[in-house]
């Protein structure tokens, strides 16, 4: 059983196999942040993964009742982030048991800012 995570606005999508987590050491085993750096889609992780920064911030798109149930830890760090929105996750936190898709807002993007931005 694998599961498909796409990642926005990139719009890469991975087929995972969760036999397989966790894909490095970063976050939870299996996270959406784990998925990511395992596949080489960039997504900032100030503090490694342990819930104590808001820099792997991403909202999701499709799939929400397919990832973890949030915990308090991860709703009280999540509050701090900039541009929270109501399907905000901790990319850290978040651990993928099914389909989703996510976006990784502005700032949890490496690299550059595109022009106009
Ligand atoms: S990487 Fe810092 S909270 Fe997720």
């Amino acid at each position: 059983m694998t599961y498909k995570v796409t990642f926005l606005p990139q719009n890469i999508t991975v087929e995972v196999d969760p036999e397989k987590f966790p894909l490095q050491e970063d976050g939870l085993p299996g996270s959406i942040l784990d998925i990511a750096l395992g596949n080489n889609v960039d997504l900032q992780h100030n503090c490694g993964g342990k819930c104590a920064c808001t820099t792997c911030h991403v909202i999701v798109r499709e799939g929400a009742g397919n990832l973890s149930k949030m915990e308090e830890d991860e709703e009280d760090r999540l509050d701090t982030a900039e541009g929270l929105t109501l399907h905000s996750r901790l990319g850290c936190q978040a651990v993928v048991n099914g389909d989703v898709v996510v976006e990784i807002p502005l700032s949890g993007r490496g690299g550059h800012t595109p022009p106009g931005q």
